[in-house]
């Protein structure tokens, strides 16, 4: 757990509001938490429970502010030092995006919010290739205030264009997560770096030897950000500490699947995570707890 150091009464870097709850600001030992995690958890504490994407927008009544505030506050002081934890949009019928691949924009204002504050909640944000070719996302932090993740695309056999925004823009570090047998030597896609991991029979990289490997260079706190294909590897491989599920109140009736997982035969061998749910805005949020956090 990262957990148990007492902290003063901070102004809220973010808003500008002053806080009455008590966060940590000394930083923390290197050693412990890796050179990427300290700077950024010293950073994070005493901001997370104030940086919420509601704040001053009007759009949340209280009682859905503080839960959305405990939730991030939970999320920088009680998981495990090294961690992950993803997150989808998806409409009502669990679909992430439209067929062709299209998600602009699936949830709402306050929905895009949450996903920035959680990029900046993390040392990594990882997506996998399709995402990054449909969308050519720039993963950095820009609708609230905080540290630019270095972005991790998940991309087997190096088909991400050196031309992407994250192969190019120079806005934060960009790993790129290939399979070692097909590397061959390469060391950059563009400005970005290439981090080889061994694929096993069925061509899939573990998800757990991805934690392992960002971790080993100080990136310990893994936020998933989808898009359907990827987050369900990182949930069939058990390691997610948490999943977040947005859903929004659409039907789309085709399209790409949110989570897709090997068949179960009866609904008694289902998942059944401890959840609880939020209100955003027109969304709702439902946090499903799967680790030992
Ligand atoms: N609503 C949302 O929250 C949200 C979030 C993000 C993206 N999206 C949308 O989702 C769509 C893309 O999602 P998607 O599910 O089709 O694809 P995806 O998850 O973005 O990418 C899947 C691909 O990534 C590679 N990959 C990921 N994990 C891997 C692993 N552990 N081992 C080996 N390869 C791995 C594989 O590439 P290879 O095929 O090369 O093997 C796989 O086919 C886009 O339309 C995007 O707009 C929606």
């Amino acid at each position: 757990m990262c957990h148990g150091i007492r902290g003063s009464f901070v102004n809220d870097v973010v808003t500008g509001a002053t806080t009455t709850r008590p966060f940590v600001a000394q930083s923390l030992d290197p050693a412990r938490y890796g050179s990427q995690s300290a700077p950024r958890l010293a950073w994070l504490r005493p901001a997370a429970g104030l940086a919420c994407p509601a704040v001053g927008e009007g759009d949340l009544d209280d009682d859905d502010e503080r839960a959305l505030s405990e939730l991030y506050d939970s999320l920088v002081h009680d998981l495990p030092e090294t961690c992950a934890v993803a997150h989808l949009a998806q409409s009502l019928d669990g679909r992430i995006a439209t067929a062709r691949g299209g998600s602009k924009w699936l949830s709402g204002s306050l929905g895009l919010r949450h996903a920035h504050r959680m990029r900046a909640l993390f040392d990594a944000v990882v997506v996998g290739i399709e995402t990054a070719r449909l969308d050519d996302p720039e993963l950095t932090v820009r609708l609230v205030a905080g540290p630019n993740p270095v972005r991790v695309i998940v991309d087997p056999s190096l088909s991400l264009p050196a031309s992407s925004r994250v192969a190019s823009d120079g806005a934060a570090r960009t790993l790129v997560v290939a399979s070692a047998s097909r590397v061959r030597g390469r060391t950059r896609v563009g400005d970005a770096e290439v981090l080889p991991i061994p694929e096993d029979a069925r061509g899939i990289l573990d998800p757990r030897a991805i934690v392992t490997a960002l971790a080993e260079r100080g990136l310990r706190r893994v936020y998933v950000e989808g898009g359907g294909v990827t987050v369900s590897r990182f949930l069939e491989a058990g390691c997610l500490e948490r999943l977040y599920l947005t859903v929004a109140p659409l039907l789309l009736g085709s399209g790409r699947p949110s989570l897709a997982l090997p068949e179960i035969a009866e609904v008694s061998e289902a998942m059944r995570p401890r959840t609880r749910q939020l209100r955003l805005g027109e969304d709702t949020l439902v946090e499903c707890v799967l680790g030992g956090a």
